[in-house]
């Protein structure tokens, strides 16, 4: 083989890779219409490979009441991403680790509404926040956190 051509098959492999990294991650969003964030949420999504499901409803209580969300989680709106629950404004690459980890817990969150996360930018404002993990059992755990704005 010359070293063109392997340089060409090196290229198609490399491509062909970054092609199967690529594919758009299935994700079902409930949310209600009047939440901007959430409309926010979705865009952050969207420019983040994620083929969004958005399911618009009045009240999003019994979607998180069905998924066993801890009360003390909650945020706006909730998504279900290949068997995950993820409540509120968790970053994409944070739902891309937990797809990758496999981890035996039942989602992420980001509870309440923090100023500076995906889809709650306001400026450059940023405040410091975590993302749990939590299980059936209501046990919770950081799973990574942001530093505030200086
Ligand atoms: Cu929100
Ligand atoms: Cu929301």
């Amino acid at each position: 083989m010359n070293f063109l051509k392997a340089l060409i098959l090196t290229a198609l492999f490399i491509s062909n890779a970054n092609a199967e990294t690529q594919k758009p991650v299935d994700i079902t969003v409930y949310r209600s219409a009047s939440c901007g964030c959430c409309g926010k949420w979705l865009e952050h999504l969207k420019a983040n490979n994620f083929n969004v499901t958005d399911k618009v409803m009045e009240d999003v209580l019994p979607i998180k009441q069905s998924h066993s969300i801890p009360e003390n989680l909650a945020s706006c709106h909730t998504a279900i991403v290949d068997g995950y629950v993820i409540e509120g404004h968790v970053p994409a690459s944070d739902i891309m680790k937990l797809l990758k980890s496999k981890a035996k817990v039942l989602g992420l969150a980001v509870p309440g509404m923090v100023k500076g996360s995906p889809g709650m930018e306001m400026g450059e404002h940023k405040d410091a926040y975590e993302v749990v993990s939590f299980e059936k059992d209501q046990k919770t755990a950081v799973f990574s956190s942001y530093e505030a704005s200086k």
